[in-house]
């Protein structure tokens, strides 16, 4: 308990009724464990401290070493979206990290940044796993047409409503036409966006549109701000589990216009995270 006192995680206080007394309260950061907190991160700690993803931190050395894509490839010889296809105990945990992680982000992006969906028709979140974002953009938006596309096996459960509905299929092949493909924390998304990119100029010869990205942008400049931990150790999560990192402002830049995208707005508004809108 001196631990978890000193770490932030509980406070020792006197206890109100009997001021000789102290008990341990909980704080904001203990307040997020909680199994009821709809916003909670206990699904999150739960698989970041799974043996399925600590294990390719051992592997680090050997990849180094070998031209695997991952440290994940070099543990188990398979891909994490290949391994939580068939571990369903495992998929399901993964699942609920990133739904609970979307549903207080989902939240956030309708309070701080309303007026990215407004005048919008139709939007796919791509890899949008159960669809927390989209549910929370379907609520606050109800004309605007959302579509979930994310593997069969994650999306063959579940059930749309009113404008929300789910579509299983395989992003490196072909994305969904809509007015705003949204892509969140897929650190692997970004090699879809030359198919974001045809998506958005085929569909219905329509002009305009725009891709809108959830994620991290590292600052250069940003080494001393109360974020920069968070995205780094992102960085490295990303670099043993997946393909991918977090990345610049100039990354990001060239990744766009390397897609053929023409320009880009930054909105530095949800916490570590960023929304940015790609035009065309
Ligand atoms: C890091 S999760 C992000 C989920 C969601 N966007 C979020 O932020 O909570 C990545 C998602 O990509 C999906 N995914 C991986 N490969 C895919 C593919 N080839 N086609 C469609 N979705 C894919 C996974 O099933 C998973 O739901």
């Amino acid at each position: 308990m001196r631990l978890l006192v000193h770490s932030g995680f509980f406070a020792l206080q006197k206890v109100a009724y009997n001021h000789c007394h102290e008990g341990y309260f909980l704080t904001p950061a203990s307040r997020l464990l909680l199994k009821d907190n709809p916003f909670g991160s206990s699904p999150f700690i739960a698989l970041v401290l799974d043996p399925i993803l600590t294990e390719p931190y051992n592997s680090m050395s050997t990849w180094f070493q070998n031209d695997d894509p991952s440290a994940f490839v070099t543990a188990f010889g398979e891909t994490l979206w290949d391994k939580s296809s068939r571990e369903s105990v495992f998929n399901r945990l993964l699942n609920a990290s990133m739904g609970g992680d979307s549903s207080l982000i989902g939240k956030a992006v309708i309070i701080k940044c309303k007026e990215v969906f407004e005048g919008l028709n139709s939007l796919v979140d791509v890899a949008g796993g159960t669809g927390n974002t989209a549910k929370a953009i379907a609520d606050a938006f109800p004309d605007l047409k959302c579509t979930v596309f994310d593997q069969p096996h994650v999306v063959a459960d579940l059930q749309g409503r009113k404008n929300l509905n789910f579509l299983g299929g395989d992003m490196f092949k072909a994305v969904h036409p809509a007015d705003a493909i949204l892509l969140k924390r897929d650190e692997e998304c970004v090699k879809i966006l030359k198919n974001c990119k045809e998506a958005l100029v085929t569909r219905n010869d329509k002009q305009g549109g725009k891709v809108i990205i959830i994620d991290m942008v590292v600052g250069d400049q940003d080494y001393d701000d109360k974020f920069t931990e968070t995205k780094l150790l992102f960085d490295i999560e990303g670099m043993s589990c997946l393909v991918g990192k977090q990345r610049n402002e100039k990354e990001w830049a060239n990744l766009f216009f390397s897609a053929g995208f023409s320009k880009y707005k930054i909105n530095p508004v949800l916490g570590p995270r960023a929304l940015i809108e790609v035009y065309p």
